[in-house]
Formats: structure tokens, C-alpha cells, sequence
């Protein structure tokens, strides 16, 4: 499928470009300042040269409702995630309509609540253990801090792998250089380049993931990858060696970054608000000493309150991308086939059609009585909507929610210096600098 041509976009609104990066340094340097002007500007359609091409922005709630439900089967995921396909294909999200949908009902089966229980289970003995090691009363780094205990808690979870297993390592350090690989600009495998040890990585992971297959195929284990292994649709239909290792390897992907930014933003914020740190602190004192327990997630709606202004603030997804497969119209615009669509999440997240004072960190704008992310039905959406909503939602809630009681229960956070936090928002938002905290003990 071609792009459409300049000629057929140039009646939508956009920004000035340069010659050669078009809109790539603007979105780079500040996407959330660079979108939400393009937004007052422009309204609910403009375009952005990013990348080499051309993307036309939606920025409403309605927007996202019409392009994620997609009624019309008009937008492809295969053809919008563009910058991901090459290192990730076969992954859930990449694929598209009925192949989705066949693909998506065996991952279910890993995701239900009893697997879930099971997962907890799995994850409340080896939390404690991996935060306990955190330097107090001396400044950190958080980001980092977190990204290496969810690395570690997932090969646990994810693959089974007890934390000094040297296979857990190895899969980690395929992983990272995945994830790197996929970020790399030159895409040529020339010798020690990202991209050629991204090439190795996959390699490594297959070998590690196929001798790990012939291990849980026949077993009882309770981890994701076990699970992965025996799911089976209602026909009896389970997924080859090669669909198991890519839909693992998205899954560790989708799950990894997306979750470590998360509590990123949350620890922050409850880091600069005093006042919530408290209140939330106080709901996991009210939880008692003991392991972790799956009725406790119920128990938790002020921690959830704080999550949710997190996830609206800093969307770990801020855009979600598609490619239009016919032509459409949308706000009176028509937008051509073959055209990449961005689903603006961080605009809709910040518009004042939706919240008060949206800027402002206020969990109680979720309160029964004021329920501001139930405007619309995607007014809040950090987990997107319709046949690809994330299917790790309540997994990667319970794991923040497991996280921050067990953080909060043995330390009090607060920043490291009066240095206003930054985020980086691309590919996966990240706070410069790393988000330096001093933890004390409680
Ligand atoms: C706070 C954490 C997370 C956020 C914000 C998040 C966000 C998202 C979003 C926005 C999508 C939809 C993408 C689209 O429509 O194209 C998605 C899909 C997906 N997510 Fe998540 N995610 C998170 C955690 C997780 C976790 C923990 C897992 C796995 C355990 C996971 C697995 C997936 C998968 C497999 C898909 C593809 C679903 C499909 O295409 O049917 N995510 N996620």
C-alpha cells in the first residue's frame, strides 16, 4: 500500500517542518508541548512529518473512540506500528482482524483470573526482596531502580526463572538489546551495531525460550510462559514454537517499559505530594503485615486514584498509531487510504473538555462524585480500547499495586533536590535524570 502524496494531504493543517527532519526534532524534544500546540492550533485533525513520513494527528476522545473500536474495519495495526514491525512481528499487537482475534483468544487464556491469582502468588515472596536492597537516606535514581526489580520480578513471573537462575540474566540481556535494537536508527546489521546485536538477541532468545518450551510444555508451572505454552483456544488450537516465541518476546516488550513508567510517574508524584504519600501510605498500613492477597487489590481505591492521575499525566503509550486502509473522513476532513493515524492519548488526557485544571496532579477528580475520566468513554484511556485494548490492564495493575504497598510500607519517599522533573516522551516516556528520590525507613 503507498503512501498518499503530499498533494493528498495538503489540505489537512500542519506545523512548519524542516527540510530534512520534517516535525522529528519537534516531536523528540517535547511531544507533549508539541502536540497540545499543534491541538490549539489546529483543532481535532493536523499532520506531522516524523520519521520520513507524513501522520495525521486525531486529538478527541471521539476520535479514539471511532479509530480503537474501529467499526469500519478501516485501520490496520500491522501497517500503523510501523517503527515496531521489523523487530516484533507476529506480536498481538501487530497483527490485524480475524488473524488478531484468533491469536488474541489463546493469549486470553493467560490472562485470566485465576492465572492472575496465580501470578500474584507468585510475585509476593520476591517483591520484598528486591526493594529491600534500596540505598536509604543517600540519593537514587528511581527509574533505574525500578526497571531492574521489574526485569528481575518478570523473569520470575513471566518465565518462571527463580531470580538467581543464570537463565533469567541471559534473558533478560537478550531482552534489553531487543528493546535497544528496535530504537535503532540504522538498520543495517553491520558488526557491532545496535541493530546487528538486536539480531543476535532475537537469536538468543529463541534458542533460550525453545529449550524452555520443551520444559513447560508438559509441566504444571504457574508462570505466564508455562501458561503461554498449554494455552489453547476452544477448538483445541494451541500455538506453534515460532508463534510462541514472538508473542513472548512482545509480551515481555508491552509488559516491561510500559509498567516501570508507570510506577515511575506514580512514585513522583506521591514523592512531590507529601499529603498523598500519607493517605496512600496509610491504605497499605490498613492491608496488615501480611503476604499480599488478591482481595487486597479492592482494598486499594486511593493507591488506584494515584495511579489512574499518573497514567492521565504521563501516558506510557502517548500515541497510539494506525495506517487507514480506505479513505475516511473525520471532523469534515477527509483523510486519504494508506494514511498513518495518531491517536493523540496525551492531548485527550489534558484536555479541559475532560478534567479540571488538567495540569494539576488531583487523584480525587476520579472520586465517585466527580468521575472525570468517565466524560467520555475514552477520556482517560492509557490502555487504549476495542479488539487490541492492553490485555495486561489488570496484570500491570495488580503488579503496581503490589509494588507501591510494599515500597510505601517500608520507606518514605521524597526528591532528591528541588530540580523540576522532566519527561522524555518518546518511544516510552521516561523522567530525565533518572528521577533522583532519598528513600528513609517508615
Ligand atoms: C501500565 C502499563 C501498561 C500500559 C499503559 C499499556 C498500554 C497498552 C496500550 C495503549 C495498548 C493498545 C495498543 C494499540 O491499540 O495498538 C496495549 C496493548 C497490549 N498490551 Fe499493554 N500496557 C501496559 C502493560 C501491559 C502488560 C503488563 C502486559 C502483559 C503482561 C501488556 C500486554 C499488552 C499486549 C499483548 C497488547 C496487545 C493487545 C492486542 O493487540 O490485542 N501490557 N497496551
Amino acid at each position: 500500500m503507498k503512501d498518499p502524496t503530499p498533494a493528498e494531504l495538503a489540505h489537512i493543517p500542519a506545523p512548519p517542518q524542516t527540510l530534512f527532519f520534517g516535525n522529528t526534532l519537534d516531536s523528540l524534544k517535547d511531544l507533549a508541548a508539541f502536540t497540545r500546540s499543534n491541538a490549539a492550533q489546529f483543532g481535532e485533525v493536523y499532520r506531522v512529518r516524523f520519521m520520513g513520513r507524513w501522520r495525521v494527528s486525531l486529538t478527541s476522545a471521539e476520535a479514539a473512540q471511532y479509530v480503537l473500536t474501529d467499526p469500519d474495519k478501516l485501520f490496520s495495526n500491522t501497517l500503523g506500528w510501523d517503527l515496531l514491525t521489523r523487530t516484533f512481528s507476529g506480536g498481538l499487537m501487530l497483527r490485524d482482524f480475524d488473524d488478531h482475534r484468533a491469536h488474541r483468544r489463546i493469549m486470553q487464556v493467560a490472562f485470566r483470573k485465576p492465572a492472575l491469582d496465580s501470578y500474584l502468588d507468585l510475585m509476593a515472596p520476591v517483591i520484598g526482596p528486591l526493594i529491600d536492597e534500596w540505598p536509604v537516606d543517600t540519593p537514587m535514581t528511581f527509574y533505574p531502580a525500578i526497571k531492574d526489580a521489574t526485569l528481575r520480578l518478570g523473569a520470575n513471573v513471566f518465565a518462571g526463572l527463580p531470580l538467581d537462575d543464570p537463565r533469567a540474566e541471559e534473558l533478560n540481556r537478550a531482552f534489553m538489546a531487543l528493546v535497544a535494537s528496535s530504537m535503532a536508527i540504522l538498520r543495517v546489521p553491520l558488526p557491532g551495531s545496535t541493530y546487528a546485536r538486536g539480531l543476535k538477541a532475537r537469536a538468543d532468545m529463541t534458542r533460550l525460550l525453545t529449550q524452555l518450551m520443551t520444559e513447560r510444555r508438559g509441566g504444571d508451572g504457574t508462570d505466564f510462559f508455562s501458561e503461554m505454552c498449554r494455552a489453547e483456544d476452544e477448538e483445541g488450537r494451541a500455538w506453534t514454537t515460532d508463534e510462541i516465541v514472538a508473542h513472548f518476546t512482545f509480551l515481555l516488550v508491552a509488559a516491561h517499559d510500559t509498567t516501570a513508567t508507570a510506577l515511575t510517574s506514580m512514585i513522583w508524584t506521591l514523592a512531590e505530594h507529601p499529603d498523598w504519600q500519607d493517605r496512600v501510605a496509610e491504605e497499605a498500613a490498613a492491608l496488615g503485615d501480611g503476604p499480599f492477597t488478591p482481595d487486597m487489590l479492592e482494598r486499594m481505591p486511593l493507591t488506584e486514584r494515584v495511579m489512574k492521575e499518573g497514567l492521565r499525566l504521563i501516558p506510557p503509550a502517548p500515541v497510539i498509531s494506525r495506517r487507514s486502509l480506505r479513505a475516511f473522513e473525520w471532523a469534515g476532513i477527509p483523510i486519504p487510504a494508506g494514511t498513518m493515524i495518531n491517536v493523540q492519548v496525551g492531548v485527550i488526557h489534558t484536555s479541559e473538555r475532560h478534567y479540571t485544571d488538567p495540569d494539576r496532579f488531583d487523584p480525587d477528580r476520579y472520586a465517585p462524585d466527580r468521575a472525570e475520566d468517565r466524560s467520555h468513554r475514552f477520556a482517560w484511556t492509557p490502555f487504549g480500547g476495542g479488539a487490541h485494548k492492553c490485555i495486561g490492564m489488570h496484570f500491570a495493575t495488580m503488579q503496581m499495586k503490589m509494588l507501591v504497598r510494599a515500597i510505601l510500607s517500608r520507606y518514605r519517599i521524597a526528591p532528591a533536590g528541588d530540580a523540576p522533573v522532566h519527561w522524555q516522551r518518546l518511544p516510552i516516556p521516561r523522567p530525565k535524570g533518572g528521577l533522583p528520590i532519598i528513600l528513609s525507613r517508615r
